[in-house]
């Protein structure tokens, strides 16, 4: 079988010091010290209660608290329209296994996560590289097996976030040739020097969007995500497939992120995540005051340094 090629690059990279990661946006940053005691909640939770097999789709009690946040970016979701996943990774996994036949297309940007063209051949399906600054480079690269476009702001590995025109031009071209938009918005809060993030409108029937609480809030390990999609019954569909797969994400991982958006709230984990963050850049003087938008895991020594490079490399 194919050794993947990301795990390898981390496992090289691990041992070269002051390496500049392009690979994996993972925050070597403690939790925050007052979720901790949270989580021994999401413990006594299962010890009182009970262990059994998740629900399927996931826990409706976190369900419920990610409505809340999509609320906070405008977007009218409830928990019927929330599927709970592995992180970002399982909901594209996920969302690409229903979405999507071996023989499809599918459109990505030309820089886009490196999953994306593993993902496209596990799947059988062709990967279209095009530039969504330009939308009708995309209208060009859209053809009758095009079955859909995975876009991704800010966007990794480049860092750029696209306008909120930029993103409406995408969501109304797929709506009118009945394909799908996949916004992987695992990236979502991380925006630094007034830029704001800009997601497509979860009314649109077309668009399914990707999350997690990997980057934003600095929870990799916690290996929880979510996937929303305004028809009801893709949410089943998706629920069903990570039944398939897994039979469902861990009640203890779903419990202990309830526990953390409860305790501190969605604002108190952002809020506290420019804390560390300032606490690290600005203390090592590695903070790079040119970045542009965002970068995957600038919360990171290494993120900064590689911001800094990714600057030089724009800049010069
Ligand atoms: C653009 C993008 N999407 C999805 C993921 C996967 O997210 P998760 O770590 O929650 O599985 C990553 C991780 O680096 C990513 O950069």
């Amino acid at each position: 079988m194919r050794r993947i090629g990301i795990i390898e690059i981390n496992e090289q990279a691990e041992k070269i010091p002051n390496c500049i990661r392009f690979d994996k946006g993972s925050s070597k940053f403690p939790l925050p010290e007052e979720v901790v005691p949270h989580f021994h909640k999401a413990i006594e939770n299962m010890r009182d209660k009970y262990c059994h097999y998740p629900n399927t789709g996931g826990e409706p009690k976190l369900k419920q608290l990610i409505a809340e946040i999509e609320k906070k970016n405008n977007r009218q979701v409830s928990a019927e329209n929330i599927t709970i996943t592995h992180g970002g990774t399982s909901g594209l996994f996920t969302a690409l296994s229903c979405l999507t036949r071996p023989g499809d297309e599918i459109i990505t940007s030309q820089y886009c996560f490196e999953l994306l063209s593993l993902l496209t051949s596990h799947f059988g399906l062709t990967q279209i590289r095009t530039d969504f600054s330009q939308i009708d480079e995309v209208k060009k690269a859209i053809t009758q097996k095009t079955k859909l476009i995975i876009f991704n702001s800010p966007e990794n590995p480049t860092g750029k976030v696209y306008s909120q025109k930029k993103i409406n031009d995408l969501a109304e071209l797929v709506e009118y040739k009945k394909i799908w938009l996949l916004s992987d918005e695992v990236m979502h809060g991380v925006v630094y020097n007034n830029t704001f993030w800009y997601g497509p409108s979860t009314d649109n029937e077309r668009v399914v969007t990707i999350n997690s609480f990997s980057k934003t809030w600095f929870m990799p390990g916690g290996r929880i995500g979510w996937i929303t999609s305004k028809d009801k019954r893709l949410a089943e569909l998706f629920g069903n497939s990570l039944s398939m797969q897994t039979e469902g994400v861990s009640l203890f991982s779903q419990f202990m992120m309830a526990e953390a958006l409860k305790s501190i709230g969605y604002e108190g984990l952002l809020a506290k995540r420019m804390i560390i963050l300032n606490d690290y850049s600005f203390g090592t003087k590695r903070y790079c005051p040119k970045t542009f938008g965002a970068t995957k895991d600038s919360l990171s020594l290494l993120g900064a340094r590689r911001n800094e490079f990714l600057c030089q490399l724009r800049t010069g």
